[in-house]
């Protein structure tokens, strides 16, 4: 939808136990792609992200380096988490921690609200706990370790022993939602995407929803429950409620009308919690369930999902510094289509670099706009009788403006991209035809000059608003070059081919330049 409707769009709040990697910075992207061009299609855009900091982990993580774990979470988001979202680029509307006052507060308004309807209880929890995923596990879901863990059972995810729990905790009485959460998948196949993502959903639910542990009561480092001091909210429980907190949940209705419900993009480890026990917190609540929970892959490393705690993270840093932010941005969202895995290699990136980034868009901009600049002293040209080409182009341009946009409506970014890469291709083909070069050197071509300079131009700067969302910084500068109105992120993209000309272009820098790749 464009033309003020609303999206709410959320990453999920990562552990600030350790420093981000490119797959932390991959969902960055991949939403803050969405937001944006949401945004400039003028759509009441909200875009969130921030840190969970409360647990087991985060405890154990600062306990072992000498501090707090308030200390330890205040370093690492000032030192790596906000960077980040400079690092890679992001226009995020917000960050929320999960200790800032405006979550612990509303965090237990809602549980005292569970609590006094009736869905919440006292038990006794005894079985396995993976502070690693920070999740209760069933015997089932271990494996046998190996190395220096041979002989015990170990989180197939983490390859690290899990903990035996015996304690009396609170449960949320989750059972009782299996039959709404089936009917709401049924209902809405698009509540949870991608389709394998919907269906590890489902079948998790049809095996038979147990009742949630929701509380702990071994350690402090969390949100208190209300009427029971001694226990701190379960940390997922406690995490997942920032996505409401941060909007005015309990204390600003106004803005929680406006932005709830929202579009969740995460990855596909922590499916389950988005897709059922979030809604059913919020089924349990009377709250409206999420618009959307959209699961997508995993950056691999030999095969593996990219890990923090297998020491297999790239810190996105180490792209940006070469490549810039916005190849990194490009470089993902294109190569890998989103809900799929892919694999990073440092040879992909850098041959897409050159290709598809410096030969086949920076190129194109150099040229067209030093071409005005030599042949017409950077007055751009009005275009005179058109020819079956010239219309082709205006053509791609409105097609390329259509199905990007129809794509982002379905979260499809990767074809999204490819949609108005065809514009790229369509120019370059174009330019090659036509002959720009040759037709200058003819006083009496004069005016096909003109056209043809004239189209380029114009499919240049439809170019410049379609590709702001994923390239930011070359787009920007391609706009001040080509002398467009005010800046390309104010242009509206559902409308990109329309865009009103400027009368000079200046000289533009190479948007891509040749880098020197090491590694
Ligand atoms: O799970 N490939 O935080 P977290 C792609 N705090 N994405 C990856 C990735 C990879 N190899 N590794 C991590 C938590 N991610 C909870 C979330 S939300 C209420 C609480 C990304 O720090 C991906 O988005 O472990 C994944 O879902 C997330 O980081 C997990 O981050
Ligand atoms: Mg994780």
């Amino acid at each position: 939808m464009a033309d003020g409707s609303s999206l709410y769009i959320t990453t999920p709040i990562f552990y600030v136990n350790d420093v981000p990697h490119i797959g932390h910075a991959y969902t960055e992207v991949a939403a803050d792609v969405l937001a944006r061009w949401h945004r400039q299609a003028g759509d009441d855009t909200w875009m969130l992200t921030g840190t969970d900091e409360h647990g087991q982990k985060i405890l154990r993580t600062a306990t072992a380096n000498g501090v707090t774990p308030k200390e330890w979470a205040d370093k690492l988001v000032a030192e790596a988490w906000k960077p980040l979202l400079q690092t890679v680029d992001i226009a995020n509307d917000d960050f929320i921690r999960t200790t800032d006052d405006r979550h612990e507060l509303n965090v237990q308004k809602f549980l005292q609200k569970l609590y006094d309807d009736g869905h919440i209880y006292t038990g006794e929890y005894e079985g396995y706990y993976c502070v690693g995923c920070e999740e209760y596990k069933q015997q089932s879901e271990l494996v046998p370790g190996a190395g220096e863990y041979e002989g015990q059972l170990v989180c197939a995810i983490h390859s690290k022993p899990v903990e035996l729990l015996h304690e009396k905790n609170y449960f949320f009485r989750m059972s009782a939602f299996a039959d709404k959460l089936l009917a709401l998948y049924e209902e809405r196949p698009d509540f949870v995407q991608p389709e394998s993502a919907r269906n590890e959903a489902v079948a998790f639910v049809k095996q038979g929803l147990a009742d949630l542990s929701i509380s702990r009561s071994t350690f402090d480092w969390g949100v208190k429950v209300p009427w029971d001091e001694s226990h701190v909210v379960y940390v997922w429980f406690d995490a997942l409620l920032n996505y409401i907190t941060a909007v005015g949940y309990g204390q600003d209705d106004e803005e929680f009308a406006r932005r709830w419900p929202a579009q969740h993009v995460i990855g596909k480890d922590i499916l389950r919690f988005h897709a059922v026990i979030w809604p059913a917190m919020l089924l349990a609540a009377g709250l409206d369930v999420p618009k959307g929970i959209f699961g997508h892959g995993w950056l691999l490393v030999g095969g593996e999902k990219m890990s923090k705690s297998k020491l297999t993270g790239i810190a996105p840093e180490q792209i940006t510094e070469t490549f810039g932010s916005d190849a990194f941005r490009y470089y993902f969202l294109r190569a890998i289509a989103f809900g799929q895995d892919g694999s990073f290699s440092w040879e992909d990136l850098a041959a897409r670099y050159q290709a598809e980034l410096a030969n086949g868009f920076g190129n194109l901009a150099s040229r067209v706009v030093a071409m005005i600049t030599r042949y017409r002293d950077g007055v751009v040209p009005a275009a005179g009788s058109l020819t079956e080409a010239d219309l082709e182009i205006a053509a791609v341009e409105r097609r390329a403006t259509d199905a990007s946009w129809a794509a982002v409506d379905r979260l499809a970014i990767h074809e999204a991209i490819g949609s108005a890469w065809e514009l790229v291709d369509a120019l370059n083909g174009y330019l090659t035809i036509e002959e720009p070069w040759t037709l200058a050197k003819d006083p009496a071509k004069a005016d096909r000059l003109e056209t043809v300079l004239a189209t380029a131009y114009h499919g240049l700067g439809t170019l410049a608003v379609l590709l702001s969302p994923v390239l930011p910084k070359a787009t920007e500068k391609l706009w001040t070059a080509l002398g467009g109105p005010g800046t390309v992120q104010e242009q509206r993209i559902d409308r990109a081919h329309e865009w009103t000309i400027g009368e000079r272009v200046t000289p533009l820098e190479a948007l891509f330049p040749r880098v020197e790749v090491v590694e």
